[in-house]
C-alpha cells in the first residue's frame, strides 16, 4: 500500500490545472450500455474509479479503450454485445457507483443482475430509491444469494418523486426512462452539474430529456439511442480541494481547466473566510491568502449548496481560521472520521452529532496519519501541507480513487510531497532512507 510522505510549510504557487469529473465520467461511462454504437468520452480523468468501470463494463462483455499518449483521458465503449448483465459482487463491493448500470442495463438488456452493496464507511448509503424507481417503472426486482435481480421486457414511463435528494438515485433513473415506453416525470431531482453532464451526454445520443439541472425532469422514452462524442465536465471537487490547498498555504494559486460556475457555494465560503478570489476566465480561478483566514460555518446540502464532498477538507482549512467553526453534516451520517486524525495532527475540533466544532488557528504538527475515505485523504494532505515537519499519509489508494496524479499536480505548485510504495513498515525506517 502506497503512502504519501508530506513535508508541511511551503505555499503554493502557480498555476495546477484540473481532471474531469469522476462523478460525470462514471454515469456517463454506463449510458454507453444503452446504445449498440461506439461513445466516446474525452476529459475522462486516470483514477481508479475508472479503472474499476471499465472492468465492469468489460465483465459483461463490452469493448472499453482507454486512450493512451496524445489520446490520453479518451475513452472509447462499444456495448454492442453484452454477453453477460451482471455487476459482479468483487467489482461492486469496491465502488458502489457500481449501482449505476442497473438501469441501463434493464432498459437494454431487459434484466440485470447486480450486487447489493454492502455497508460504506461514510454511512449506510442504500440504494432503495433507485430499486422503488424501478419498480414504479415496471421493473420486476428479486433479491438472491447477495444479488439483486431487475427483469423487464420493457419499462414504461411514471411519475416518480424522489423522497430524498440522491445523485446517483436521480442519474440511474435517467438511464432506464430514456429507452422506457412513454413518458416519465421525476420530481425533487439531484441539480447536481454531473446529473446535467450525464443528461447532456444522453440528450447527444438522441434521448429526449427537459429539466435537468432544475428538481423536475421530463423525459419522452424513444426506441432507440446512437452514439456519441461527449467531454467531461471539470470536477468540481478536485478545483475547490486546490482552492483550498491555494488559502491554506497563504499561497497565489491559479487554478485552471475548472468550471467557476459549478463552484459558487465553495467560492464564497473562501471569500468569507479571507481569501482573495478572482475569477479570471470562464475557466480559470485565482486564489490567494496571506495567512489571515477568519472562521466561518458550513453546513453541507445538496446542490448549489456546500457539498458534502468539500466538508473535510474545509475542515482542514478552518483549523487554521481564526475563532470559531461549525462544520455541519447533513448528507451522510458518519462523515467525519478525518476528525481523529486532524486531532492527532493538533487541531482543536469536538465532534456533537452531526455539528463539528472547529477552534482555531492552531497550530498542526506533522504526524503519521490514515486515510478512511477519498475525500478524508484530501483533507490530511490540506492539512500536512501546514503542519510542522514531515506527515505520512497512509492508505492513499483512497486517495487515488478519485484524485489523478495529486502529489505530482502538488508538487508542480511547490509542495514537497512523494509517494512511497510499502516497502517500510515505520517513519523512522522512511527517514533513515533519506
Ligand atoms: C454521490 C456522489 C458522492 C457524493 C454524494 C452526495 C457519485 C458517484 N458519488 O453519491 O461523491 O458524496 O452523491 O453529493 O456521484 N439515499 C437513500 N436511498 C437511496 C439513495 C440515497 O437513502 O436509494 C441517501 C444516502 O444514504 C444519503 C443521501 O441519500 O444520505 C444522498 O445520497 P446520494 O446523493 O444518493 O449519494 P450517491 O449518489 O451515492
Amino acid at each position: 500500500m502506497d503512502k504519501f510522505v508530506v513535508r508541511g510549510g511551503n505555499p503554493l504557487v502557480g498555476t495546477i490545472r484540473v481532471s474531469g469529473a469522476k462523478n460525470s465520467a462514471l454515469p456517463c461511462m454506463a449510458a454507453a450500455i444503452l446504445t449498440e454504437d461506439d461513445v466516446t468520452l474525452e476529459n475522462v480523468p486516470q483514477v481508479q474509479d475508472i479503472e474499476t468501470e471499465r472492468k465492469l463494463l468489460a465483465s459483461m462483455g463490452a469493448e472499453v479503450e482507454l486512450g493512451y499518449g496524445r489520446a490520453q483521458h479518451r475513452t472509447t465503449i462499444s456495448c454492442r454485445t453484452l454477453s453477460d448483465p451482471v455487476a459482479k459482487y468483487e467489482i461492486v463491493k469496491t465502488m458502489r457507483a457500481s449501482s449505476l448500470v442497473l438501469g441501463p442495463l434493464i432498459a437494454r438488456c431487459g434484466m440485470a443482475r447486480v450486487a447489493m452493496p454492502g455497508g460504506c464507511a461514510i454511512g449506510g448509503r442504500p440504494i432503495d430509491l433507485h430499486l422503488k424507481g424501478l419498480e414504479k417503472m415496471g421493473a420486476l426486482i428479486t433479491q438472491e444469494h447477495g444479488y439483486l435481480e431487475a427483469r423487464a421486457e420493457r419499462l414504461h414511463g411514471a411519475h416518480i418523486v424522489f423522497d430524498k435528494i440522491t445523485v446517483t438515485g436521480t442519474e440511474d433513473l435517467l438511464m432506464a426512462a430514456v429507452l422506457a415506453d412513454g413518458e416519465t416525470i421525476f420530481e425533487n431531482c439531484a441539480r447536481e452539474p454531473e446529473v446535467t453532464d450525464l443528461a447532456t451526454m444522453l440528450t447527444g445520443m438522441g434521448a429526449k430529456i427537459e429539466g435537468a439541472g432544475t428538481p423536475t425532469i421530463r423525459v419522452q422514452g424513444v426506441s432507440r439511442l446512437h452514439g456519441v462524442r461527449h467531454r467531461i465536465n471539470p470536477d468540481r471537487i478536485e478545483a475547490g480541494t486546490f482552492l483550498v490547498a491555494g488559502a491554506i498555504t497563504g499561497g497565489d494559486l491559479i487554478v485552471s481547466n475548472c468550471n467557476p460556475a459549478h463552484l459558487g457555494a465553495i467560492l464564497s465560503k473562501l471569500q468569507e473566510a479571507g481569501a482573495r478570489i478572482d475569477i479570471l476566465n470562464a475557466e480559470t480561478v485565482r486564489v490567494r491568502a496571506d495567512g489571515d483566514l477568519r472562521a466561518t460555518d458550513i453546513s453541507t446540502q445538496e446542490y448549489p449548496g456546500f457539498p458534502t464532498d468539500m466538508q473535510a477538507q474545509y475542515m482542514a482549512l478552518a483549523t487554521q481560521s481564526e475563532g470559531v467553526s461549525q462544520v455541519r453534516e447533513n448528507i451522510f451520517e458518519n462523515r467525519f472520521m478525518h476528525v481523529q486524525e486532524l486531532v492527532r495532527m493538533g487541531a482543536n475540533i469536538a465532534v456533537d452529532g452531526r455539528t463539528a466544532t472547529v477552534r482555531g488557528r492552531t497550530s498542526l504538527s506533522a504526524a503519521a496519519v490514515m486515510c478512511s475515505d477519498l475525500r478524508a485523504s484530501a483533507s490530511l494532505v490540506l492539512a500536512a501541507l501546514v503542519a510542522d515537519g514531515e506527515s505520512i499519509l497512509d492508505r492513499v489508494y483512497h486517495m487515488d480513487r478519485g484524485y489523478e496524479r495529486i502529489e505530482e499536480k502538488l508538487r508542480g505548485v511547490g509542495a514537497q510531497i512523494r509517494r512511497m510504495g510499502n516497502v517500510f513498515a515505520s517513519r523512522e525506517e522512511i527517514v533513515a532512507v533519506k
